[in-house]
């Protein structure tokens, strides 16, 4: 099958796809959402930087939301950390999730030698309980997983019982930067 064939089979099929390693799952809605890696997909780094910008505005290197979006833009490693993946609805970008070395920064020393981190999940509101968010974190696992990992980590302040959902454990309730959030923990041995 070439890749347009491929497309085209993907437009009409109703199903969370990611091309290069998740298993398709059935969605609600009957809509396609497939999962590239940002490296297939650079400009999309510009809406992913849109839709972070009101909630992680301080993970700009500069200050500027130009700058969070040149940062992400790096972010295209295939064969490690850091990379992203974009959820693609109609060819058009509807959520991301990064995979990352490490989310937690000093000072909270006791998580340092965790790694990686899955980071930055997002949905646009439009596109939310369809599917992509799971299938955005299952993509991270197997990447996580294909690296040789055995574990996958994240911390969150709003969404544990959207992971717990996904088989993700509590690890510690922690203060964050002055927020109370729970560290969670994928185990890979079965992604
Ligand atoms: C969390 C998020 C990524 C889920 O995306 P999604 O595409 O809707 O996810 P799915 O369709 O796979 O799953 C949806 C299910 O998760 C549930 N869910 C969503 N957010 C949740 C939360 N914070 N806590 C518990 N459950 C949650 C939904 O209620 C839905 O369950 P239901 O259909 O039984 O009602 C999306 O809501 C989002 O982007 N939220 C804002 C950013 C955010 O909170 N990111 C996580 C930061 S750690």
């Amino acid at each position: 099958m070439t890749l347009r064939d491929e497309r085209r089979f993907l437009s009409v099929t109703p199903i969370v796809f990611a091309r290069w390693s998740v298993n398709p799952s059935c969605l609600t809605g009957g809509v396609a959402i497939e999962i590239r890696d940002l490296a297939e997909c650079p400009e999309a780094a510009a809406d992913i930087a849109v839709w972070h910008w009101p909630e992680w505005e301080p993970g700009s290197p500069d200050g500027t939301i130009d700058g969070l979006r040149d940062m992400l833009a790096s972010w295209t490693n295939r064969h490690g950390v850091p990379c992203i993946f974009v959820a693609f609805r109609d060819d058009a970008p509807v959520g991301s999730v990064a995979l990352v070395a490490h989310d937690m920064e000093a000072p909270e020393p006791r998580y340092a030698g965790l790694t990686p981190w899955l980071s930055g999940l997002f949905v646009i509101p439009d596109a939310r309980r369809r599917g992509a968010g799971s299938a955005l974190v299952a993509v991270c696992q197997r990447r996580a997983a294909s690296l040789g990992h055995a574990g996958l980590y994240l911390y969150t302040q709003t969404a544990e019982g959207f992971y717990q959902r996904l088989a993700w454990e509590t690890v510690a309730e922690a203060d964050y930067e002055g927020e109370a959030v729970t560290v969670m923990r994928r185990s890979l041995e079965s992604s």
